[in-house]
């Protein structure tokens, strides 16, 4: 359970004034992916069928998460009066299905499984820090801070339990850093693309190079060198580097200019 509910969020502060246009698309985008945390939910409580601590967890991370789609969707239809939730999250799933009933982890192990959702509430994590510090919109702002930290709450979580498990299976580092680049890769991959396309009109037939490009080119304009910091210390973290400041600050430094790179490639492909 959230250590926060809806009632917490100052709504009547909203201020259609400072909501900037272009974030608007990639808040409709996350509040679809969010509210779909209940098939995140039934594939990890397939893969950890026999472990009734991790279900509980699941359960509990699962009604956080979609708590945050809730409140990203309810701002983004003050933001945008003309969002229609209900259909855009009909028409996410329509197109977007995770694989349920299955008994292992698509990673090969439930380490590995837990290492890449350390990857995950990595990403989440840096993108809803970055999107709290780059809205000047205040309500957006409160919902942004305190969804980052149940994000940083959830990476904790799967690590310790990650601990746990890579205490009885050898899963030895390269095999860790091969499933977070993995995940990593995958953040380009449908999910957010068809989310994207999903929440925000769909007419046009789905595209994901130009989906993926204008939800990419979106949220990581929101990023800084400081957050990019913490996210490189958390990924190592994950994998079982030993970070130093004299590591993570040039290690955030290079990943910057290359999301700088990846920003312009984006660029070219979105719409
Ligand atoms: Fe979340
Ligand atoms: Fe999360």
């Amino acid at each position: 359970m959230a250590g926060w509910t809806l009632a917490d969020i100052p709504w009547d502060d909203f201020d259609p004034a400072r909501v900037d246009p272009d974030i608007v698309p990639i808040v409709k985008a996350a509040s679809l992916v969010e509210y779909n945390a209940e098939d995140y939910r039934d594939y990890l409580k397939g893969v950890f069928h026999d472990d009734p601590r991790m279900k509980a967890a699941v359960d509990g991370w699962a009604e956080e998460e979609v708590q945050h789609g809730v409140a990203l969707g309810r701002w983004a239809k003050m933001a945008d009066p003309e969002f229609d939730f209900e259909s855009s999250f009909a028409r996410f799933r329509e197109g977007f299905r995770l694989p349920l009933g299955v008994s292992d982890s698509v990673r090969g192990s439930r380490s590995g499984e837990l290492v890449a959702r350390c990857m995950v509430e990595t990403g989440t994590n840096t993108y809803y820090s970055a999107l709290a510090q780059a809205t000047d919109e205040p309500v957006l702002k409160e919902i942004c801070r305190r969804i980052a930290a149940d994000e940083f709450a959830h990476y904790c979580l799967f690590h310790t339990h990650m601990k746990r498990y890579l205490d009885r299976e050898e899963l030895g580092f390269w095999s860790r850093f091969r499933v977070a680049l993995s995940r990593i890769g995958e953040t380009e991959d449908d999910e957010l693309a068809y989310a994207y396309y999903a929440a925000n009109g769909g007419e046009r037939p789905y595209d994901r190079r130009g989906n993926s490009g204008a939800y990419g080119n979106r949220a990581l304009s929101c990023c800084t060198p400081g957050i990019l910091e913490r996210s490189v210390d958390m990924v190592c973290h994950a994998v079982g580097i030993k970070t130093r400041r004299w590591i993570s600050k040039p290690a955030a430094a290079v990943f910057w200019v290359l999301l700088k790179f990846r920003m312009s490639m984006l660029a070219r492909g979105a719409h």
